[in-house]
């Protein structure tokens, strides 16, 4: 079967092999949803219908989708070599890649760690804060503190600092220990219909000064937020948030690693939120536009002092044993290395920032349309929350996405939250096209 199939190539027979992650198979195989074919700001049905995409596939494709670019790198790098092993042995887009990248990082996050999704990077980074302490001398920092509503992804460690329920219950027992969790800064209450960052909440940040009261600083290793969670909704952190928390991290001796898997690669009109916020971490974790997703790849940028520390603290020999069998992967590498070329000759992280302003008008053009209670933007990310129905919550929001599917538009649903992050490349009449579209499904549902 080629991607471009015809759809009565896909029965339900031909759907069942695949077990769909983070999809209710079940519903999705019996009425199922499928893209065969994508360029620039849209991807197409297998019949040919046109989709606009308002979430670049999945906060991900930032420079907009089959760039010739990105695909003559990636198809010379696989003429010229498939693979190299990474274990005591390098290959130059790699070095080319961690050189070109940390070019782009806030100063001081000069080392690059490769991993495959962002997953793997948050992995990593934990390890690698745990490596840190404990090669100083400071092995009782073993503590990780995550935030309510956090997604990290969804290995051992992100589900155990992430703070998603039903990504944990099924694995409560297994959790790594020694974790604790930040309150997450949601308020509807006091910040609803804010424009930008919220205005109310920066004193929830003062809440790790509790936490580590409670659990002493000498051990606790590393706090780590998402400086906009997505996964969760769209929650924005309130004006002078992550600066407290870089703060209090300072004040303790604590690693302050920011996952930056959907805010990277220019989603807020600037390199990093790090950038945007003002708030370098001793750790960022990225994956999704490093490569704009044309092949997989994940990323920890390092303060070149935890890489001295690490890296100095054995006599010879490996310092860290830690790596994945594809971490720099040529292909991804090749892949990243097109990627950042075109963000910077095209300037589209200027781009996206020139766009926030119609880009948040649109959205909030929304207010008022039935069932709406807050909608939320920064750069070009967007959230509508929807109130639940009675005892079925997320079921209206869901509607809202098939029928924009329906009518021609990919959004992303969380609950009862609609998720926008548009690829960078998005003109001002496909912004209000997105929204129109929206605004229509929105009035349609019950
Ligand atoms: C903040 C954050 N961290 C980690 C991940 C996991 O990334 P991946 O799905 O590539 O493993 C995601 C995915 O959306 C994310 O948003």
């Amino acid at each position: 079967m080629t991607p471009t199939a015809a759809p009565e190539a896909l029965d339900r027979a031909a759907l069942e092999a695949h077990w769909m992650p983070f999809t209710a198979n079940r519903q999705f195989k019996a009425k199922p949803r499928i893209l065969a074919k994508a360029s620039g700001m849209h991807y197409w049905t297998p019949e040919g219908r046109q989709i606009l995409d308002g979430v670049a596939g999945l906060w991900c494709v930032n420079a907009g989708h089959g760039r010739r670019e990105i695909v003559e790198a990636v198809a010379t790098q696989l003429e010229t070599m498939d693979f190299a092993p990474p274990f005591q042995m390098g290959h130059p887009p790699a070095f080319q890649l961690a050189n070109a990248v940390v070019k782009i990082a806030p100063a001081g996050l000069d080392h690059v760690f490769f991993t495959n999704s962002g997953s793997e990077s948050v992995e990593s980074a934990l390890k690698i804060a745990l490596a840190y302490h404990r090669v100083r001398g400071d092995a009782a920092r073993t503590k990780l503190i995550g935030r309510e509503r956090a997604y990290h992804g969804v290995n051992f460690g992100g589900i155990s600092v992430g703070g998603i329920s039903p990504n944990r219950k099924m694995w409560s027992a297994s959790l790594i220990p020694g974790v604790d969790h930040l309150p997450h800064t949601h308020n509807l209450a006091a910040n609803a219909f804010s424009r930008g960052e919220p205005a109310n909440g920066v004193n929830l940040a003062d809440e790790l000064e509790r936490i580590v009261a409670l659990h002493d600083a000498s051990t606790i290793a590393a706090v780590i937020v998402e400086p906009i969670a997505g996964s969760t909704g769209v929650l924005i952190p309130p004006v002078g948030y992550l600066k407290r928390l870089r703060e209090i991290c300072d004040r303790h001796g604590i690693l302050l690693i920011f996952d930056e898997v959907i805010t990277g690669f220019g989603r807020l009109g600037t390199p990093f939120a790090a950038d945007y916020f003002g708030v370098v971490p001793d750790m960022m974790t990225v994956a999704k536009g490093l490569t704009n997703a044309a092949v997989p790849m994940g990323a920890v940028f390092v303060r070149h002092g935890i890489y001295d520390t690490v890296v100095n603290a054995t006599p010879s020999g490996i310092e860290l044993f830690h790596g994945y069998t594809y971490s720099g992967h040529p292909l991804a590498a090749a892949a990243g290395l097109a990627t950042l070329e075109l963000y910077q000759t095209e300037g589209l992280f200027e781009r996206a920032a020139s766009l926030a302003p119609q880009w948040e008008q649109a959205l909030h053009s929304l207010r008022g349309l039935p069932h709406v209670i807050d909608i939320r933007n920064l750069g070009l990310v967007g959230g509508i929350e929807m109130e639940p129905r009675a005892g079925a919550p997320g079921t209206r929001a869901f509607e809202v996405f098939v029928d924009c599917f329906n009518r021609g538009a990919l959004i992303r649903v969380t609950g009862d939250i609609i998720a926008l992050s548009p690829p960078l490349i998005i003109d001002e009449r496909q912004i209000d096209e997105l929204i129109d579209t929206i605004g229509s499904a929105i009035k349609a549902v019950s």
